[in-house]
């Protein structure tokens, strides 16, 4: 029996474990991917060199990197079961449901786990996280009542990724902001999802049916859910004019504001500010960009209205600016989260990959507040 290490309501600084992929460093609002700023990735890396640095801990060589964009290739298609159970999806169904089953059906073929056989594990992420942006599209695609458009090997992760939704390839600088987009999503160290898809594969259960979990956890509105929320209350507001006072209002009725606040940064989150350069840059070449203002205003009264209630600890943080910038791209908020996940599926992974090297199951204990011993009476003698 452990000794007790005390309660922490929501795990807040509890430590679980440790990692090398990533570290959120809250006071400093930093990011680091293994010790390399976020910042300095979305400036100068791909997802792809990225994917490679995350899952195996070092940076690619050439030869490396291409063997590395080879599996994310050569995976792509998925499996004729995937395909009909995300074709037999109403276009109701929301969008990460679809996913979370979708992954749940990929790991059919899983077979018993060999936690050291590092590089088996690797290679199934790869694949995992090609089929992942291809069940996202097609259902994208599906739920629009389009026809599902097939993968093309000359395009890169991201740009086959926006080729698989629009069925038009991007433009050159449409494509890097989108693999920017996904570069600052993919890991953050201990989040929900990360730590959800850890407790599943603590268990040895097997790395698609984590991921699968992972998907759940992400979907929620406190999580990756978020940033469809955001559109949807820039959708409710509706009009620059009235974002101010719809944000008093929210403040004032206890209403917690989509895409601000955050569990360890006590400052601004590093990929919101990427994330808001980056939309100004695509904003300034567009001629609708009412969502962009609502949320300016938004953001404004927000930091003006905390700092006066000494809550200047809560700053918006990545799923305030994604979905503005999303819907510049043409792409429709319900695609939001499942996009996030086309990103976070890196990170799960890793994380999966690096835990198994040294796995013990994580199992915590709770504090018992229930009653010390209780009576259990027959049917008849309990009182309606
Ligand atoms: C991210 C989040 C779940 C962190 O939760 P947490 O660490 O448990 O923090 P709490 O929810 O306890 O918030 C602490 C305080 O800040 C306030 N607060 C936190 N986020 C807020 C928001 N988005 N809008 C308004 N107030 C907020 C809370 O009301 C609470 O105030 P109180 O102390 O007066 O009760 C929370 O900030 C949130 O729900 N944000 C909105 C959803 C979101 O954007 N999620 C994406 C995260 S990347």
């Amino acid at each position: 029996m452990s000794a007790d290490v005390g309660f922490s309501k929501g795990l807040a600084g509890v430590v679980a474990d440790e990692t090398s992929i990533s570290q959120v460093q809250g006071d400093a609002g930093r990011l680091i991917y293994r010790g390399v700023p976020i910042e300095e990735l979305a400036e100068n890396a791909t997802f792809e060199e990225v994917t490679h640095f995350l899952l195996r801990g070092e940076l690619p060589s050439e030869s490396g990197l291409e063997a590395t964009r080879k599996a994310l290739l050569d995976g792509r298609s998925l499996p004729q079961h995937v395909e009909s159970l995300i074709d037999s999806a109403g276009k109701s169904a929301h969008p990460m449901k679809v996913l979370q089953a979708a992954t749940a059906a990929l790991s059919f073929s899983e077979g018993v786990v060999d936690l050291k056989d590092k590089e088996g594990n690797i290679n199934a992420a790869l694949k995992l996280t090609a089929q992942v942006a291809t069940a996202v599209a097609r259902f994208s695609r599906r739920r629009r009542g389009l026809e599902p458009v097939a993968p093309d090997p000359s395009l890169s992760h991201a740009e086959n990724f926006l080729y698989m939704i629009h069925g038009e390839k991007p433009n050159k600088e449409e494509a890097r902001t989108f693999d920017v987009a996904l570069i600052l999503h993919m890991d953050h160290d201990f989040n929900a999802s990360t730590f959800a898809g850890r407790v599943i594969a603590s268990t040895e259960a097997g790395l698609i049916s984590s991921v699968s979990g992972a998907v759940g956890a992400l979907s929620g509105p406190l999580h990756g859910g978020a940033n469809e929320r955001v559109l949807q209350m820039a959708d409710e507001i509706g009009d620059p004019a009235k974002a101010k006072e719809w944000v008093l209002d929210a403040l004032k009725n206890k209403k917690k504001v989509m895409g601000f606040g955050h569990r360890v940064y006590r400052t601004m989150d590093p990929r919101a500010k990427v994330l808001r350069s980056m939309l100004e840059k695509t904003v300034a070449q567009k001629s609708d960009t009412a969502t962009y203002e609502i949320l300016l205003t938004v953001h404004d009264t927000m930091i003006e209205q905390l700092s006066a209630k000494q809550k200047d600890y809560i700053w918006p943080n990545v799923d305030f600016w994604s979905g503005s910038l999303y819907r510049l791209m043409n792409l429709e908020s319900i695609d939001y989260t499942p996009i996030f996940a086309v990103a976070r599926v890196v990170g799960w992974c890793s994380h999966i990959v690096e835990m198994w090297q040294d796995n013990r199951i994580y199992r915590p204990a709770a504090k018992y507040v229930g009653p010390e011993s209780a009576q259990f009476p027959g049917l008849q003698k309990r009182s309606s």
